[in-house]
């Protein structure tokens, strides 16, 4: 039974957990960055740094504090070294790397998209003042949780969901994982917070849709679906965006009259937009898990990423007929539990890393590949 110490740095949230046995959370800390890039509409990569140095120790002692922990429980560091924007990646990384050699304890690197897999496996356990366990009372209390049985259910088919990915898996095992399919241009995260800017809404966006969306008429535009031919399992969204943002402005060079101009949209218009705009999203993200899942006879599905807390989704897949495992909700956005869940896994086979240990950007992962990155 190990108890691993995870952190997460990869993009715009500084974060640490607790988790023993790769599935009981005993502590997920989690310092966002949302309201220092809000005003940009996305991340800066300088100013998250910044913030991720200002944050890591502050983040590490409340995880351990949490969890009733001190670091002569820890049996392993897990760090999340991939992929990601450089300058946050590597303060995680230093933090990771110091604290595996003044502790004497093993380094487990993590791939964050990999691990955003493998967060349906997490159980939040909180931890009363006198250390004891109990059932979770977080922001994914009460959420039914199915959990599956690994040995039972690869291979399996995996969708990464988020502002940075959308990306489909072939899974054999938890680190038997083939990246089988991606988007062409944006992530359906990143075309949800698009959108909501299009409409004036805050950020990130796909929350603030995923609401409106509840109150809207999903039929009452017909947003197109890219499906990339009938054998494709990559995904295209910056159409479907274009496509939103053409039906609230105009069509560019069409408008000839002032009288053409478009007013802004009224309530109920941005209830219908989005409800929309989801549900071309939806549609998409079903037929290729029905296409993946069907190739690689899948016997389940998992999801993971902030875009698989949408509700839209996850009630278009509840008569999915296969088996589909989604995480808690606190733990679909970046989370460090799923880095320490899934350093588990790779702990139990001596997958331990060096002091030597670099950070891995999107763009190196793009252009050489390494062993089980497929991201
Ligand atoms: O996984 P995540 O925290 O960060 C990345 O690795 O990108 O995902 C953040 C993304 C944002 O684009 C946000 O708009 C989207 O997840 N998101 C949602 C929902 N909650 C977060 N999209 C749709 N519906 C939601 N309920
Ligand atoms: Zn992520």
């Amino acid at each position: 039974m190990a108890t691993i110490l995870g952190i997460e740095s990869t993009c715009d949230e500084t974060a640490a957990a607790v988790v023993v046995d790769g599935r009981h959370v005993r502590s997920n800390v989690v310092a966002s960055q949302v309201d220092l890039h809000a005003r940009y509409r996305g991340v800066v990569p300088e100013i998250a740094s910044r913030a991720h140095i200002e944050n890591i120790l502050p983040v590490l002692q409340q995880a351990l504090s949490e969890a009733h922990c001190t670091f002569a429980d820890i049996d392993a560091i897990a760090i999340a070294n991939r992929p990601g924007l450089i300058g946050s990646l590597l303060i995680g990384v230093s933090a990771a790397k110091t604290l595996a050699w003044a502790l004497g304890k093993p380094l487990v690197a993590v791939d964050h998209v990999h691990a955003h897999l493998y967060s349906g496996e997490l159980e939040e356990l909180m931890v009363d003042d006198r250390g004891m366990m109990n059932g979770g009372s977080g922001p994914g209390a009460g959420f039914q949780s199915s959990i599956i049985n690994p040995q039972s259910s690869f291979p399996s088919v995996g969708l990464v969901c988020s502002g940075g990915h959308t990306a489909l898996y072939h899974l054999r095992s938890w680190n038997d994982v083939t990246l089988v399919g991606s988007t062409i241009d944006d992530a359906v995260g990143e075309a949800y917070d698009k959108v909501a800017a299009i409409l004036g809404l805050g950020y990130p966006g796909g929350p603030i849709l995923d609401q409106l969306a509840a109150e809207g008429d999903p039929q009452a535009i017909a947003f197109p679906r890219t499906l990339l031919g009938r054998e494709s399992l990559d995904f295209s969204f910056s159409g479907l965006k274009t496509a939103v943002l053409y039906h609230v402005r105009g069509v560019p060079g069409r408008v000839v009259e002032s009288s053409q101009i478009k007013p802004p949209p009224t309530p109920q218009e941005l209830r219908d937009i989005a409800a929309s705009f989801q549900a071309a999203c939806i549609e998409v993200i079903v037929k290729k898990l029905q296409r993946a899942a069907k190739r690689f006879d899948a016997r389940s599905v998992v999801l993971g990423g902030g875009v698989s807390a949408n509700r839209g989704l996850r009630a278009a897949l509840a008569n999915f007929p296969l088996p589909v495992v989604f995480p808690q909700p606190v733990f679909c956005t970046d989370n460090a539990a799923m880095i320490a869940g899934l350093a588990d896994v790779l702990l139990g086979q001596n997958r331990v890393a060096g002091l030597g240990l670099d950070a891995v950007t999107y763009s190196e992962i793009r252009r050489q590949p390494v062993e089980g990155a497929s991201a």
